[in-house]
């Protein structure tokens, strides 16, 4: 903001887009470097060219060290805030270097090195932010599995990583029910073909587990031992291009995409958005209401207020239920947070149980600044009602496991532009958003097409997918040459304000969970009695959107459909998990076609929702959208 009060938004945006390379050495003077960047950006490396080559770095010497060594080591870093243990706990940055140490110390011992990957399958426990921040410190590749996850998830993502050490804990809490790791952790070693050395495996008092001889370690014996022995690792120089994570997202197949996030774009994004975008100052408390297992958990519980030198908040438990619609409100007035970033799905389910947020007027709210909305579309209703029952400012902000952190959004820190409800506002610095026709060509304002963002994309967006070049060209920079592919579809208005309606391709967001509905086919084409299916996202009053599996059934099959249909759901749960939240399996007698064989997905969805549709003119026999609508009858 500039003294007159009036947005640096379209100055430093523009700045950012005519000359990115001064604009981002400008924000990288924020990173302690060990070796300054050589160049800015190197067009000739990479798929489409690297951020700051030749730099030398340590994200975790960025993340704590430096703010220990500059008057912050009695600041508290991170609360654990959990109400499905009824505890709180906090770390200074004092306290979670020293645990930091000694985690990178044991993982060193086990002949962990540079480069080296570690997958990591744990539940929302302080030992997981310690695990990410060890293996950034010596330069290991960290890959967080979603606990919700089930085991051949799990195992897809070893085979793709081949870690050399998996840290797990024995259980996850949910409401009402224990989530026990360690059958998924075996099951997934047995599934995958790539056997990590050793597993370290945090033993939660609420679940005690085996462990087995010889490839399991006990968490906290090695901790024990370690401190006793004084042991601590010092952080290791890496490349500013060197991998710092590889994070898995659905693709539009069972194989999911391993996104890779280097560590200097990562650094000098994630800074440079704590002010500018969140309008954070180092030393306010923060709040990101999201799991580690996510890209949002990854950058704003971790890295992005760490780096920043703020107090984090990390929440084991649910917007309702945990043990009320207060929950929420509690946590911010309790540890005094001036900002929360969450999806809006929690908020759906927080005015559907107080819809008049008498829950809300308990606490005391006067630290709260902004609430962040993202990982789905912000609804218009839900967003006013939020504006009206906290009285500050929503903002709706888009961004994709791809990217890191924000491509469009409203930049508090750089001053506030006005809000448009259904819209995340407008491209952060770096970003050149497109919208455009199947050929690539830019559409006018109020056009929907699919939108694009220019290359280069802008430090912190992965530079490629683990090991696979050719795959992350074909799925996001072949099909509009010089751009990188959203797959989102939408619009810009006359103000540049951007609108992102929706996938254009078969992922789905459940609960601001990302997931592929092909995958999800893949699974239920299994049973053994399915001939054809389809799975398409119908509309939910709360998660925004919910998977739905079509079934027809093989000729000959004489058991009854809901029994077939039970088992189905089962097996989603069982192959997938439960975070699909898979349950609902519909037998047809066929599944409604064009006369060339493709399914008609767009209108059996309008259909089940309950939108207006109108017949497809190129439909095999009209009849067949009939029996869905029988089908669905008392079912959605
Ligand atoms: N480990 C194991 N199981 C998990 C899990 C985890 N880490 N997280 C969720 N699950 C399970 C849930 O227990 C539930 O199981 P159930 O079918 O037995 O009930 C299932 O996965 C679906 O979970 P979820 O989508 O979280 O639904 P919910 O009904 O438990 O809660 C909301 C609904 C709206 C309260 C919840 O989805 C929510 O808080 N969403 C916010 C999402 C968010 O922050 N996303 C991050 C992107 S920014
Ligand atoms: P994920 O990779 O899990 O973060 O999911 C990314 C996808 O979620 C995007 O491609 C969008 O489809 C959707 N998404 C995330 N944030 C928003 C938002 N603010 N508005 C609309 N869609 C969003």
């Amino acid at each position: 903001m500039n003294v007159q009060g009036k947005s640096l938004y379209h100055e430093v945006h523009a700045r950012s887009l005519a000359d990115p390379e001064g604009f981002w050495a400008e924000a990288a003077k924020e990173i302690d470097w060990i070796e300054p960047p050589t160049r800015v950006f190197d067009a000739s490396q990479g798929v489409y060219g690297r951020w700051f080559a030749g730099g030398v770095v340590n994200t975790c010497y960025n993340a704590l060290d430096r703010h220990v060594e500059r008057g912050r080591a009695d600041q508290v870093a991170l609360i654990h805030d959990s109400p499905l243990t009824n505890s709180v706990t906090k770390f200074t940055y004092a306290e979670l270097l020293a645990e930091v140490q000694v985690l990178a110390a044991i993982m060193r011992d086990f002949g962990v090195a540079k480069g080296d990957r570690v997958v990591l399958y744990m539940p929302m426990v302080p030992e997981a932010v310690v695990a990410m921040l060890a293996c950034a410190r010596i330069g290991a590749v960290h890959s967080v599995v979603f606990g919700g996850f089930a085991a051949k998830e799990l195992a897809t993502r070893i085979d793709d990583a081949q870690p050399k050490l998996i840290l797990s804990a024995s259980c996850g809490i949910e409401p009402g029910r224990i989530v026990q790791y360690k059958p998924l952790l075996d099951e997934a070693i047995r599934l995958a073909s790539v056997r990590p050395k050793a597993c370290i495996v945090l033993q939660r008092p609420q679940l005690v587990c085996d462990l087995s001889p010889g490839r399991d370690y006990d968490w906290a014996s090695l901790r024990r031992k370690a401190m006793n022995d004084e042991k601590k690792a010092p952080c290791v120089p890496v490349a500013a291009t060197d991998p710092l994570y590889i994070l898995y997202t659905s693709g539009t197949t069972g194989i999911p995409k391993g996104v890779v996030r280097d560590n200097g774009g990562h650094l000098v994004a994630l800074k440079w958005s704590m002010f500018n975008l969140y309008g954070i100052k180092p030393g306010e408390v923060w709040w990101c209401g999201s799991d580690i297992g996510w890209v949002v958990g990854h950058s704003y519980i971790i890295y992005g207020p760490l780096l920043h030198g703020a107090t984090s908040i990390m929440y084991e438990g649910k917007p309702v239920g945990t043990p009320d619609a207060g929950a929420f409100w509690r946590v911010i007035s309790e540890h005094k947070a001036v900002a929360l970033f969450t999806a809006p799905t929690a908020f759906r389910a927080i005015r559907k149980e107080d819809p008049d947020g008498q829950f809300i007027r308990k606490y005391d709210l006067s630290k709260f600044r902004t609430l962040f909305l993202a990982g789905e579309r912000a609804d218009p209703p839900t967003v006013e009602w939020a504006e009206q029952q906290l009285k500050v400012p929503v903002i709706d902000h888009w961004w994709q496991t791809e990217t890191g952190w924000c491509i469009a959004g409203n930049p508090v820190g750089l001053g506030m532009l006005p809000v448009k409800h259904g819209s995340p506002t407008v491209p952060m610095p770096g970003y050149r958003v497109d919208v455009v026709d199947e050929a690539a060509k830019p559409v006018g304002a109020n056009t929907m097409g699919s939108i694009v963002i220019k290359l280069p994309m802008p430090p912190g967006c992965l530079p490629t997918l683990w090991n696979q070049d050719d795959r992350f060209r074909d799925a996001y920079l072949n099909e509009f040459p010089g751009y990188y592919k959203t797959s989102d579809a939408g619009y810009k208005d006359e103000d540049g304000y951007v609108f992102v309606m929706g996938r254009t391709d078969d992922i789905i967001n459940v609960a601001g969970h990302r997931l592929s509905t092909g995958g999800m086919e893949e699974i239920l084409a299994s049973h053994p009695d399915v001939a054809e299916c389809a799975v398409l996202g119908v509309k939910d009053a709360i998660k925004g959107e919910v998977p739905c599996g079509f079934l027809v059934l093989k000729a000959g099959v004489s058991r009854a459909p809901a029994e077939i249909e039970k088992e189905i759901v089962a097996l989603v749960r069982d192959k997938l998990g439960p975070v699909a939240a898979f349950k609902l399996a519909i037998t047809v007698g066929r599944l409604p076609k064009t006369r060339s064989g493709k399914i008609l997905r767009g209108t059996i969805k309008k259909i089940a929702d309950g939108d207006t549709w109108t017949m497809p003119a190129t439909i095999e026999d009209p009849r067949a959208l009939d029996e869905i609508g029988d089908a669905l009858k008392g079912r959605v």
